[in-house]
């Protein structure tokens, strides 16, 4: 078994965004019968809420859509991280300023992207940030990701030449 192509998901806290398009990602990948292809992470670039859980807004709009953030652990975004994984995806251009600021050598810069250039609907390619707002903002964090999460799975399965399950197949198959 070859190694697993490393993700990495990027936002500022790594309580409401990232965490959540890890857990979609994730839950896709598992669908599609990838999971031993992956290593999925996700981390924040400040260290505000290192070793919180997820925050209880974003996880109760992932439960509501069928995704489980309850393992997560909030973690901050190392330069260590730059070597070791092969995409990082941060979820806005502060997040991009802040990731390439830790690549003084210039020496991983083409694995960092923002997220929404997978989204078809990409707007000004940024996830907002949610922290500050009300409700809406996650559900509207929910759909971006969910979105973009397809994309960006089926991008990588064929740039790595996977072979995806289709999900209800692989449904069927568990029973
Ligand atoms: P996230 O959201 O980057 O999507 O996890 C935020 C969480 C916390 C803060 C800002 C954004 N904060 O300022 O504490």
């Amino acid at each position: 078994m070859s190694d697993p192509i490393r993700i990495q998901l990027v936002c500022l806290g790594n309580i409401c965004r990232s965490p959540l398009a890890k857990a979609v990602f994730r839950d896709k990948v598992e669908a599609a019968g990838l999971d031993e292809h992956f290593e999925i992470a996700s981390s924040g670039t400040s260290h505000y809420h290192v070793g919180d859980p997820a925050d209880r807004r974003m996880r109760e709009t992932a439960d509501r859509k069928g995704h489980s953030l309850e393992e997560h652990r909030a973690s901050q975004f190392s330069e260590d991280d730059l070597a070791r994984f092969d995409h990082i995806f941060v979820m806005d251009k502060s997040n991009l300023n802040d990731v390439l600021h830790l690549d003084e050598d210039d020496a991983h810069g083409g694995k960092v992207r923002l997220f929404r250039e997978f989204d078809p609907e990409p707007d000004d390619y940024q996830v907002p940030d949610p922290y500050h707002g009300g409700r809406q903002g996650f559900e509207n964090v929910y759909d971006i990701v969910e979105r973009t999460a397809d994309m960006l799975l089926h991008q990588l399965a064929a740039e790595y030449d996977l072979i995806e399950t289709d999900p209800q197949s692989a449904e069927e198959e568990r029973e």
